[in-house]
């Protein structure tokens, strides 16, 4: 089972994915936690570079193909092999985050996204993702800029929303929607639910 987490910044995304990892850990349940972009030496380097708020000048166009390089090199050396094992893997965020950051967010297009990472990720799509569902306005993310994407407007935030929203639409049978809560455990639970139903976990 490959299962991704997607969501904004700020709705509590990795609270929720240290939450899960507990869970698994205490019920026994071995996984593989990986991170997007990174989880590899090589993605790693990308990820710094993508990130780094010194390359202002970086183009829409190259960033969008840095993250799907990223992608391809961790499809390639991890998950593939790991669904070849019959593991179970828990992804934070794959390529729903290009194509509402690069694809809505930056105006690339969520055709133009999905055709890039065609290349980099073949038909190795997630079977179910797991989206935490908060309005930008009503999100956690502070004045954070800590990296060249946190510094973005409130604008680029609405689009990258609505974008989620758009895809959502286009797949709703791989999507489980989580509001999540201001109680962090309570959203915990609904997600470790929606998972076990969907027989992705136990
Ligand atoms: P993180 O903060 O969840 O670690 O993700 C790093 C940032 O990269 C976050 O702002 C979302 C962004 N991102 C994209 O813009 N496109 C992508 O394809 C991915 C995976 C992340």
């Amino acid at each position: 089972m490959f299962v991704t987490f997607e969501g904004s910044e700020g709705v509590g995304k990795s609270t929720q994915l240290r939450l899960l990892k507990t869970y698994l850990e205490q019920t026994g349940q071995p996984a593989v936690y990986i991170r997007e972009p990174g989880s590899t030496e090589i993605s790693e380097q990308i990820r710094a570079v993508i990130l780094d708020k010194a390359n202002s000048a970086m183009e829409d166009m190259t960033e969008a193909l840095l993250y799907a390089a990223s992608r391809a090199q961790l499809v390639r050396e991890v998950i593939l092999p790991a669904i070849d094992e019959g593991k179970l893997i828990i992804c934070d965020r794959y390529i729903d985050s290009s194509v509402a950051y690069q694809g809505y967010g930056r105006g690339l297009g969520a055709q133009t996204i999905k055709y890039i990472n065609a290349y980099a990720i073949g038909n190795c799509m997630p079977d179910v993702t797991v989206f935490l569902d908060l309005p930008p306005k009503k999100n956690w993310r502070g004045d954070r800029q800590d990296d060249r994407i946190e510094q973005q407007s409130d604008e680029f935030f609405e689009r990258v929303y609505k974008g989620y929203l758009a895809e959502i639409e286009l797949s709703p049978s791989r999507f489980v929607c989580i509001k999540p809560e201001f109680d962090k455990n309570a959203t915990s639970q609904k997600i470790i639910s929606a998972l076990r139903q969907r027989g992705a976990i136990r």
